[in-house]
């Protein structure tokens, strides 16, 4: 979702906003711009609509100079995508860049009668709010916290003002912010890939507090300007991890990349000697991992996918629990119960998801443990959980999600065999997943070697249709749901997804030679099941494409056979044959792979 960057220091503050922005990218937006002042403390202002190219254009025909500045990605919540909804907004003295969104700005908006809004945002009224009460004997971080009590909704910013030339305030409140501290020289973003290569020492900000900022450092405070003391912690990651290394897109380069991601997965975790599995940091006694009776887990679009798939291997792996698995955005308000020893799975990638975010909170206020199962370090998912672990698949950019979903999945199968051990579960069954987890880097690495350029082939064959529909039973149901996600994303082919038992129940009723379909087929006991609906297809002039580990003859249009001895990670291996798919289609119909259309890499908002 949008994107912020802010810069007090030595260097010079444009170089450093685009060059951060640029870093931001991936979340998805459709305007940019830059506020900065000059050495005389005048402030300029540059905006543009579309990409950053866009911005530095306008920059390259006045460029800023000076060392403080603020620079914005906007992603458009209120009014259309304009050069005036751009940030940074600027009123009287305030400039001010914003994420999230504030609810009430409507009645704050009537209550501000002198101000001459030039746009259609809540963040100019926040901006307009907080000149409002900036008068001479007010400093900008006094008027921002009295701002603040105005405000509901969420928010995180930063602002300055020409009158204090060496400052920068900076609030969050549901929107993430990390200070950079660098050697006279301080960053902020929302997001800790802006700030790699230039510090290290960073400050998470959390809710509900404020931080003055100069090259300095940052002081933090409470909304009642009380000092508050803040340990910087170290930012993970490394700079190659945000570039593309010489792939077309980060989408094939993270695709390509699973191998390596599971590895650090699955690092000390697994032992196939013995069977054992461990997750460190699930703050579990032995007594809660044995009494755990009830799994809910949660998640939005990939991580609910991730979820189901994972969730039917809990069924088979541990007795005596039942699994629920529920989309965020829907569970947060119903009216749900959690029986007795019951914990909860938050499955996010971004671990900034606002609805998954929601749910954390309402389940953990009833009393039932959170876990949170992430990919993003130190995000507020994993700041707010009781337990939990990092999947550790290193920076995700492209918005379409794939080796997190992998990474998710993988570190929920460790999970099950866990409690597979403490719940008396099948111990033979323990050990094959065991041994089939540690081989899995490499036979994720062997099938995406062997058939890139057969599923590359595919893609460009099947890239004219408008409609497809995937089908699978059992654990490629979920895959058929996560593969067909993967295609509407990327290629914005109309893609459904069905558990191939509910074809004769309506979907058959779409079928035609305008569809393609592309089947899952695992070769187990459901294994003729599925053929069954394959061939209700076939007769009704759908094109078919199968996706299989199975050796045995299957009548279909075009088939892909991965050479494999897994029988329980079946459904990861598909799963990357059914990415590649998506990936190629898209290139082939020209699409922007790594930032599709509308979308934005962690919906921040509601
Ligand atoms: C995946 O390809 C999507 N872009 C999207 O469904 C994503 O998985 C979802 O928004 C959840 O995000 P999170 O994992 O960061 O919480």
């Amino acid at each position: 979702m949008c994107g912020i960057v802010g810069y007090v220091g030595k260097r010079p503050a444009q170089d450093v906003l685009i060059s951060g922005l640029r870093r931001l990218e991936y979340r998805g937006y459709d305007s940019a711009g830059i506020a900065t002042l000059d050495s005389e403390d005048k402030p300029h202002l540059a905006r543009s609509v579309g990409k950053i190219a866009e911005l530095e254009k306008v920059l390259a025909l006045k460029p800023h100079t000076g060392t403080l500045g603020i620079g914005h990605t906007r992603w458009a919540t209120h009014g259309g995508v304009t050069v005036n909804n751009a940030h940074p907004h600027n009123v009287g003295d305030v400039f001010l860049v914003h994420n999230g969104i504030i609810e009430n700005f409507r009645g704050l908006k009537a209550a501000l009668k002198d101000v001459e809004f030039k746009s259609d945002t809540d963040t100019e009224v926040l901006a307009a709010l907080i000149n409002s009460k900036y008068d001479e004997k007010t400093s900008l971080k006094d008027a921002v916290a009295k701002a603040l009590k105005e405000v509901r909704g969420t928010y995180g910013i930063v602002a300055f003002s020409p009158r204090e030339p060496e400052t920068l305030v900076v609030a969050r409140l549901g929107s993430p912010l990390i200070i950079g501290l660098g050697e006279d020289e301080t960053l902020i973003a929302s997001d800790a890939s802006a700030l790699l290569g230039y510090t290290r020492n960073a400050i998470y900000l959390n809710d509900g507090e404020l931080a003055v900022c100069n090259k300095e450092g940052a002081k933090v405070y409470n909304l009642d300007l009380k000092p508050i003391a803040s340990t910087p912690e170290e930012i993970q990651g490394e700079l190659e991890q945000i570039q593309k290394g010489g792939y077309d897109h980060f989408l094939l380069k993270e695709i390509m990349e699973q191998g390596t991601a599971l590895k650090n997965t699955l690092s000390g975790r697994v032992d196939a000697k013995n069977g054992t599995m461990r997750l460190g940091g699930l703050n579990l006694t032995p007594k809660e991992l044995k009494n755990l009776r009830h799994l809910v887990i949660v998640g939005c679009g990939t991580a609910y996918y991730a979820g189901l798939l994972a969730s039917y291997y809990f069924e088979k792996l541990v007795p005596d629990l039942t699994t629920e698995v529920v989309i965020a955005s829907e569970y947060r308000y119903r009216s749900f119960h959690l029986p007795e020893n019951s914990a909860a799975l938050i499955i996010s990638q971004s671990g900034e998801t606002a609805d998954t975010l929601a749910c954390l909170r309402e389940i953990k206020r009833r009393g039932a443990k959170v876990l949170g199962i992430v990919n993003v370090i130190g995000s507020t998912i994993a700041r707010e959980v009781d337990g939990g672990t990092y999947v550790y698949a290193g920076p995700e950019i492209s918005v379409a999600s794939t080796k997190a979903f992998t990474a998710q999945v993988t570190t929920m199968l460790i999970f099950a065999g866990m409690l597979a051990e403490s719940h008396g579960g099948n111990m033979d069954t323990v050990r094959q997943l065991a041994s089939e987890l540690v081989a899995l880097p490499e036979n994720i690495e062997k099938t995406l070697k062997a058939y890139e350029k057969d599923m590359k082939k595919l893609a460009e064959k099947y890239a004219k249709y408008d409609n497809a529909l995937y089908l699978g039973r059992d654990t490629a149901y979920p895959l058929a749901l996560e593969g067909a996600l993967k295609l509407k994303e990327v290629s914005y082919v109309h893609a459904e997804a069905y558990a191939a038992g509910e074809l004769k129940h309506g979907p058959i009723a779409l079928v035609d030679d305008r569809f393609f379909e592309l089947v899952d087929v695992l070769d187990g006991p459901l294994f003729e099941k599925t053929l069954g609906g394959l061939q209700e297809v076939r007769a009704r002039g759908g094109h078919t494409i199968v996706l299989t580990d199975s050796k045995k003859d299957i009548d279909c249009d075009d088939i892909v056979r991965i050479d494999t001895d897994a029988k329980l990670t079946v459904p990861l291996l598909l799963n990357t044959l059914q990415q590649l798919f998506a990936y190629y289609v898209a290139v082939a119909r020209g699409n922007d792979v790594d930032q599709p259309r509308n979308l934005a890499k962690s919906v921040t908002v509601e």
